[in-house]
């Protein structure tokens, strides 16, 4: 179908996002006169919304927080990825049915490659920081990826816990700690993944937990992509580990779901200068 069509993305909030500025760019790119429309939308309307934008023939959506988890059980059928990570970022409305997707985990893995080397995760010993819904899919991608373990630490043990007991059948070694057991379960690591929102504009000088030793050879990802730098990377690097920040990862994730919603290849490249412009535009005020 020519014309104009539109996606949207759900959340709650939605007003820093740079995916509007991102897919957009992608969109005109690629000669499609098409919308990717905010709407913050709360927990307890997000089936009306879906069934509004069904209703006016939107193309599909981008779930983010709070509704990921949600998402995945208002899906008609979902792929085998959204299912065991157990949330859904995209929607594709096609035919009358609700196709769930996950494009985080993808999203992590190529960025981890591209960042780090196609075989960063094939046979590493992981630490995961944080236990929420990022986590979720970056364990999923460290799985899949043939990881020898992941540890998830998180402030919260139990959630840490319950995270890894998601994943019964993961060849992966498994397990899950308090943040104070970093300094033991760093020895070893061959990778970091920070997916708290730690460290996050505008709270810049937090850090979840401070480095205790030297870092080099180590590859250290935080999702975070803004600010591109956050403290927990500086001081990563500073002690001798290669560093990478989140903006890979939205770029991926967001260039899977172009896919799905337009059936053509997604330009990266136009995508993260897009992103970047965004994100400079949003830090300059
Ligand atoms: P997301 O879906 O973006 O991952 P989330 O589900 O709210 O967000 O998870 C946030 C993560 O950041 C959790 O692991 C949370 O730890 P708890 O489970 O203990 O709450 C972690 N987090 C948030 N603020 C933190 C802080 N100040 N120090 C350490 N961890 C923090």
């Amino acid at each position: 179908m020519s014309g104009i069509r539109c996606v949207a993305l759900l959340g709650h909030p939605v007003g820093h996002s740079v995916s509007p500025a991102m897919q957009e760019a992608a969109f005109r790119e690629v000669g499609l006169d098409w919308r990717f429309l905010p709407f913050d939308v709360v927990p307890e309307r997000l089936e009306d919304a879906i069934r509004g934008l069904e209703a006016l023939g939107f193309v599909g959506a981008n779930v983010t927080v709070p509704h990921k988890l949600a998402a995945l059980s208002l899906a008609d059928r979902v792929d085998s990825r959204a299912g065991t990570v157990g949330a859904c970022n995209t929607l594709v409305f096609r035919d009358g049915r609700r196709e769930g997707y996950n494009t985080d985990v993808a999203g992590f893995a190529e960025a981890a490659a591209e960042a780090f080397g196609d075989d960063v995760l094939r046979g590493a010993r992981v630490v995961v920081i944080g236990a929420g819904g990022a986590a979720r899919a970056i364990l999923a991608a460290c799985i899949e990826m043939n990881a020898r373990g992941v540890t998830v630490l998180n402030r919260s043990v139990e959630r840490a816990q319950s995270l890894v007991r998601a994943f019964p059948d993961s060849a992966t070694t498994l397990e899950a700690g308090g943040l104070d057991t970093f300094g033991e379960v760093l020895e070893g690591a061959t990778v970091v993944v920070q997916t708290t929102s730690v460290g996050m504009a505008p709270g810049i000088d937090a850090i979840p937990l401070a480095w205790p030793r030297r870092l080099d050879g180590v590859a250290v990802y935080d999702v975070i992509y803004n600010p591109r730098e956050t403290r927990f990377m500086r001081e990563a690097q500073a002690l001798g580990a290669r560093v990478c920040d989140g903006l890979g990862m939205l770029v991926a994730q967001g260039a899977h779901a172009f896919a799905l919603w337009t059936g053509r290849e997604a330009p990266r490249g136009i995508m993260r200068e897009a992103a970047e412009r965004a994100l400079q535009k949003w830090t300059d005020g």
